[in-house]
């Protein structure tokens, strides 16, 4: 009986990276749950005809991933207000009338994973540079700004992303060349990089890191390589860092907790799980 299961899953184009549904299979395991998480490949013609008929199957809830994450804010029947805020959702929850609720835990899960891997860290600390502007920017931004960061400087290499992400979030956010890293460098408490540079098959991330101060944390969200050129650059130089797995896995745990029952353990099971997956 479909109704007596419990389903969650994911969907994206492409989808067969994703590795969500490792993660959430080994919580279900954990946890001993009867339930199943599934990858689902939906393109952009099919996903609002599977957005409607999945919680008739039985769906509790589903992870969204490229290409959907700002589409299906249209869709939705109700938008929270960091998902509106980012623009972007990354957590269905389907209620028990069949309503589509939209959620973004990005920011959550970056934040999370700061404070799990530096204990005593506080976003109010000190001012915070955010290379990128995009999606993952976003949230991380809003995060930060909500968590009491005295202002945070944004680089991005379309300047006009940057300035769009000042316009959202207000005069906290300042807007800063590239060429001004090194200066900004000197009176950040947090560096965080959300581009794409430095992952694996992309171009590296270039960036003169001579004025970064050992206080400095150094997060990057790029997990693969797990330590990034960034992350053991700063650590040469005395930094704390935190790298970007520990996001992935912080920002399921609200979506598992939702239509599954159980707030489930990040911890270092899950991380080889995820990495040896
Ligand atoms: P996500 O949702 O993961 O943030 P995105 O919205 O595509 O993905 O954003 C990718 C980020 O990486 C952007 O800040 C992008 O810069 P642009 O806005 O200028 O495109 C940045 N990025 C990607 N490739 C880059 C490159 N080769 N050099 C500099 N920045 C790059």
């Amino acid at each position: 009986m479909t109704d007596k299961l419990l389903l969650a899953g994911v969907i994206g184009d492409p989808i067969a990276h994703s590795r969500s549904p490792l993660l959430h299979g080994h919580w279900l395991w954990r946890y001993g749950i009867d339930g199943h998480y599934v990858p689902l490949h939906v393109t952009r013609d099919t996903l609002h005809d599977t957005l409607r008929l999945l919680p008739e199957l039985g769906f509790k809830g589903i992870n969204v991933t490229i290409p959907h994450k700002e589409t299906v804010l249209q869709i939705a029947d109700s938008v929270t207000d960091r998902a509106a805020l980012i623009g972007a959702a990354n957590t269905l929850t389907f209620t028990a009338n069949g309503k589509l609720q939209a959620d973004n835990t990005d920011g959550e899960g970056f934040i999370q994973n700061i404070k799990q891997y530096t204990p005593g860290w506080s976003a109010a600390e000190g001012p915070a540079l955010v290379l990128g502007a995009g999606g993952a920017a976003r949230a991380v931004v809003s995060t930060l700004l909500s968590e009491g960061c005295p202002h945070v400087i944004v680089v991005n290499r379309t300047r006009a992303r940057a300035e769009a992400l000042q316009d959202n979030f207000g005069a906290r956010v300042q807007v800063a060349d590239w060429t001004r890293i090194p200066d900004a460098l000197e009176e950040v408490a947090l560096l965080v990089n959300t581009t794409s540079l430095g992952m694996t098959g992309k171009q590296p991330l270039h960036i003169d890191l001579d004025r970064l101060s050992p206080q400095t944390v150094v997060n990057d969200i790029v997990y693969a390589p797990l330590q990034t050129d960034l992350l053991q650059e700063a650590a040469a130089r005395g930094c704390h860092t935190v790298d970007g797995l520990g996001m992935l896995l912080h920002q399921a745990a609200p979506g598992f907790e939702r239509w599954f029952g159980v707030k489930p353990e990040v911890d270092d099971e899950l991380r080889t799980v995820v990495l040896e997956g």
